[in-house]
């Protein structure tokens, strides 16, 4: 799909579903580039989770990893619905990305959420970022955009799983401006 051919879409769902959608419109082509800036196109698999119309999809896949070595979390089943259409061979599965540690996938090198993870409660943070680095380990990362001005993870759980974190330029090239945070466990 064009990169704005999926904004009915998106706002279709963001109308019926705004507590789970989250967003103006999809992440922009700049944003959607620098969240898939540093992975390693020889590296292992990567998970996306929220993966809406598949912009951010669609970055990691320029940044030259296969669809089918992408594994993309989504609840809304119309998006799921688009994915699969859209893009052969990647694996779709329709769930809570609070259960993304359950996943079956060996070897990880990152999660690339983008959930709008700022408006979730504790415990599911708290779920999304254990599973996380169950499946990345210490020398993965979690990958998450945030237009506040603070980390979007909790800081409660920033302390209790002992995250460190590096952050990008602020993208203005979205709407809203947004900036993109690299979280590491060292002691996962
Ligand atoms: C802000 S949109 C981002 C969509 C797309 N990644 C982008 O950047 O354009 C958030 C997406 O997360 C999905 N989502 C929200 N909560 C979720 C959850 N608990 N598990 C899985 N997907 C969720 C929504 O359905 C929506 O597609």
């Amino acid at each position: 799909m064009s990169s704005t051919g999926d904004i009915g879409l998106f706002l279709g769902q963001l109308l019926k579903k705004p507590h789970q959608v989250v967003a103006l419109a999809p992440s922009s082509r700049a944003l959607s580039a620098e969240m898939a800036a540093t992975l390693d196109p020889e590296g292992g698999p990567v998970i996306e989770l929220g993966a809406g119309t598949g912009r951010i999809t669609q970055a990691i896949i320029d940044r030259g990893i296969a669809a089918e070595r992408i594994h993309s979390i989504e609840m809304n089943p119309v998006f799921c619905e688009r994915l699969r259409a859209d893009f052969p061979g990647l694996n779709v599965y329709q769930m809570s990305a609070g259960d993304v540690g359950e996943l079956p996938v060996d070897g990880a090198q990152a999660v690339v959420s983008g959930l709008p993870l700022l408006s979730m409660p504790f415990d599911l943070q708290n779920a999304i970022l254990t599973g996380t680095f169950r499946q990345v380990g210490r020398s993965g990362t979690y990958i998450q955009f945030t237009y506040g001005p603070k980390p979007p993870v909790k800081a409660e759980i920033r302390a209790a799983m002992g995250l460190t974190w590096t952050t990008s330029r602020k993208i203005w090239g979205n709407l809203p401006p947004a900036r993109v945070y690299r979280f590491a466990c060292p002691g996962a």
